[in-house]
């Protein structure tokens, strides 16, 4: 499906090849609606839709969504429960519609904390994605930026211990080895709904050089539009990774 939002796109001279999105503004959007702050949790998976479709159809290749952070455990417990609900039936119901738009989903996070019976939606959904070619669709749920780190940091020590990594090859390249996505390209556009500004421990050391987008639309209102806006202020910065603004124009010129 296109519309004419979508055609503003095709002007756009770099797109991002990772996504990563703060979910923010559930609960308030909710409460301006007079509405119970869970319902916004509701009306936000329509948002993660949309979004993940457009995503797939732009052709980015991973989109991360904040999903639930370590810290949310702390929130009250019927809206924990309530968001474990719309987990367990978001991957249930979602998945057909993953594979037609030809998503691979893949969970990342700490999911021991989960019941049972969640752990076992959440691996089954991943593995009737699995084909999946085009976007994959990282749902961070009890994940933590700290954490991440901290457990490939345990991993490695362990891995030293055992004799199979020496203590002194343990550099950057080698704990970006032993985090979650490993394998996948780093978010370069990071963005946060909600009109909040701050990371709040998501992937913090994957996002080392992400372009950071703070949006004011609380995130059942994230559209298409919202999208965009995010994505032509992502096409017209300028990446530098350190180096001058003179040297990147410079490789540009030459990769033309
Ligand atoms: C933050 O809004 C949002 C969350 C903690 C939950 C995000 C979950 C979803 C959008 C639903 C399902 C997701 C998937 C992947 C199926 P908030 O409650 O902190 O909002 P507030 O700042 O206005 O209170």
């Amino acid at each position: 499906m296109t519309d004419s939002s979508d055609t503003d796109l095709l002007n756009l001279t770099r797109l991002p090849r990772h996504i990563a999105i703060v979910m923010d503004g559930n609960g308030r959007w909710a409460q301006q609606q007079g509405m119970v702050r869970t319902a916004g949790h509701k009306a936000g998976v329509n948002s993660v839709r949309n979004t993940v479709e457009a995503c797939a159809r732009y052709g980015v290749e991973v989109l991360t969504l904040f999903a639930f952070s370590s810290e949310n455990w702390k929130r009250p417990e019927k809206e924990v429960g309530l968001l474990m609900d719309l987990f367990f039936t978001a991957l249930h119901r979602e998945v057909k519609r993953l594979k037609r738009n030809n998503v691979r989903l893949r969970i990342i996070g700490d999911r021991s904390a989960f019941s049972e019976k969640l752990q076992k939606r959440m691996a089954s959904a991943e593995a009737e994605t699995a084909d999946g070619t085009g976007l994959v669709l990282q749902v961070a749920a009890n994940y933590g930026g700290r954490w991440d780190i901290a457990q490939a940091m345990q991993q490695i020590a362990a891995d030293v211990v055992a004799g199979k990594v020496a203590s002194e090859a343990v550099n950057e390249q080698l704990v970006s080895d032993y985090l979650s996505f490993a394998d996948l390209p780093n978010p370069d556009l990071f963005i946060r709904t909600g009109g909040e500004q701050r990371l709040s421990n998501f992937i913090l050391w994957q996002a080392a050089y992400a372009e950071l987008y703070f949006s004011d639309v609380l995130w059942p209102d994230f559209d298409i539009k919202a999208l965009n806006a995010a994505l032509q202020s992502f096409a017209n910065r300028e990446r530098r990774f350190g180096k001058t603004g003179e040297q990147v124009r410079i490789e540009e010129k030459r990769e033309e």
